[in-house]
């Protein structure tokens, strides 16, 4: 059976892509409130898709966007998988720095262009496609539950009441998620552990407006000063984070992991050269990959304050903010991390200016097992799809729901995707390589027949 559906999937490689390009189409930006009808707009799509593939689908709503849910007549004594996926997308801008509009697919260098087309929506496609081959050859060897939400981009927010609430609908052997990369092009990989996250923003505000720098200079607190020297003292030389209690609970990368991790084909050069970049940069004594996989950071992702117009303002401005995120590796804590975050803040802001802290969204980092049945069959099934072995790897970025899927529904997370590192995802001009949205296809195909075999 499982080679008639390869064939099913290959035979429908352009209808794939016209499918694709419709799902592409739909600006399902979650952060911007003026696209709420779109985000509704996308997950009905969505929805229909997985009907036309079989399955029981419906749009759920929530306090915030909704989440779509699809399940096939689930048998008895079958295997249970649960399937992740997101199909909301980051903000576009800077818009002028695209080639092609984030909206208008369009494929060039064997590549489809849009935003959301690696992250995530081109590998929420490989599963639809794969569930739907599978539908016109009698249907999926194990039972499935899909659940694909609106707001990973922005935090999760209401995914955890949603997924509390639905514990007994949601309940599986395994979760699967395509969320992440390849390690290369022609090296695919699993992943087995993502960073955590703590997302703040911090406003200072001297004066209840702006004021004259000549008139007042020198004498009223300037809040965007202030907002620099705070933020200069959150790092050390050196690169390490300047915060106490920091790297507490960090867990050192061990010897056996590095020793693997030096070996892999890292490309500096080719990283530079994406980059457009002079030098890297990063912690002191640890290798790109080794930042990247395992390593905590803290960076400025935005930073606001004064006057910003063409030409010369002479202002003191009366606020200025930064929107600062910490990656989190095992075993730190989010909320211990946010907190020491908030003392250290309260701590060295000078007592002549406002401080107020937010936090936006956090969520742990995550190890799933490298050893075990699903892992072996993942492994095959990758084999199968790109004819090739996967890499194990860990991952830079965080995807929330699979802490959660571990202290909630106590269900381990495979995560088998295949975007490429150049994909661009969350800048402009991103892509998803049409190879890998094929042999995604096929492997996650293959994977849905592997695993039944952790049932009977
Ligand atoms: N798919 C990414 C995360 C990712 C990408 C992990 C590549 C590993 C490899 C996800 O959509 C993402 O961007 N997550 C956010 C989470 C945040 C908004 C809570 C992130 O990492 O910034
Ligand atoms: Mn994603
Ligand atoms: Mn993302």
């Amino acid at each position: 059976m499982l080679e008639q559906v390869l064939q099913t999937i290959e035979a429908g490689r352009q209808q794939s892509l016209a499918g694709l390009t419709q799902l592409l189409s739909i600006p399902s930006v979650s952060a911007k409130p003026e696209h709420k009808p779109d985000m509704q707009r996308c997950a009905q799509w969505l929805a229909a898709q997985f009907a036309h593939a079989g399955l029981d689908a419906q749009v759920m709503p929530t306090a915030g966007h909704p989440m779509v849910l699809a399940k096939n007549q689930h048998q008895a004594g079958r295997a249970t998988v649960l399937l992740y996926g997101h199909y909301d997308v980051q903000p576009v801008e800077p818009l002028d720095q695209w080639t092609t509009p984030p909206f208008a697919p369009t494929i060039r260098n064997g590549a489809i262009y849009a935003r959301g087309a690696a992250d995530d929506k081109g590998q929420v496609w490989a599963h639809i496609q794969a569930i739907a081959a599978w539908h016109a050859h009698g249907g999926l060897p194990v039972n499935i539950t899909a659940l694909i939400e609106g707001e990973e981009e922005i935090g999760s927010e209401n995914l955890e009441t949603f997924v509390r609430q639905h514990q007994d609908d949601l309940h599986a052997d395994i979760a699967v998620i395509s969320d992440t990369n390849q390690f290369a092009k022609g090296i695919p990989a699993i992943t087995y552990g993502l960073r955590g996250l703590v997302y703040m923003e911090v406003k200072l505000t001297g004066a209840d407006h702006d004021l004259h720098s000549g008139l007042y200079g020198g004498v009223a607190p300037n809040p965007a000063n202030e907002l620099c020297k705070l933020l200069a003292t959150l790092h050390e030389h050196h690169g390490r984070v300047n915060i106490p209690g920091f790297y507490d609970a960090v867990e050192p990368v061990t010897p056996p992991e590095r020793g693997e991790w030096s070996k892999l084909p890292f490309d500096e050069k080719a990283l530079l050269a994406e980059l457009n970049a002079p030098a890297l940069s990063g912690e002191a004594g640890y290798t790109a990959i080794e930042r990247e996989w395992a390593r905590p950071t803290l960076d400025i992702n935005g930073l606001t304050s004064g006057y910003q117009g063409p030409g010369a303002k002479t202002i003191i401005p009366a606020t200025a903010s930064a929107k600062v995120s910490m990656r989190l590796v095992p075993h730190q804590d989010p909320l211990k991390i946010r907190e020491a975050f908030t003392q250290t803040l309260q701590d060295r802001c000078p007592k002549n200016i406002k401080l107020e802290i937010t936090c936006h969204s956090h969520c742990g980092p995550v190890l799933v097992p490298r050893a075990g049945r699903a892992m072996q069959l993942a492994t095959e099934a990758v084999e199968t799809g790109f004819a090739a072995k996967p890499t194990l790897m860990r991952g830079g970025g965080s995807i929330p729901v699979v802490s959660l899927i571990k202290s909630v529904l106590g269900i381990d997370t495979l995560l088998v995707g295949c975007g490429l590192p150049d994909d661009r995802v969350h800048s402009p001009n991103e892509k998803f390589d049409l190879e890998a949205l094929h042999s995604g296809t096929r492997t996650v195909a293959v994977l849905y027949q592997k695993l039944a075999q952790l049932k009977g």
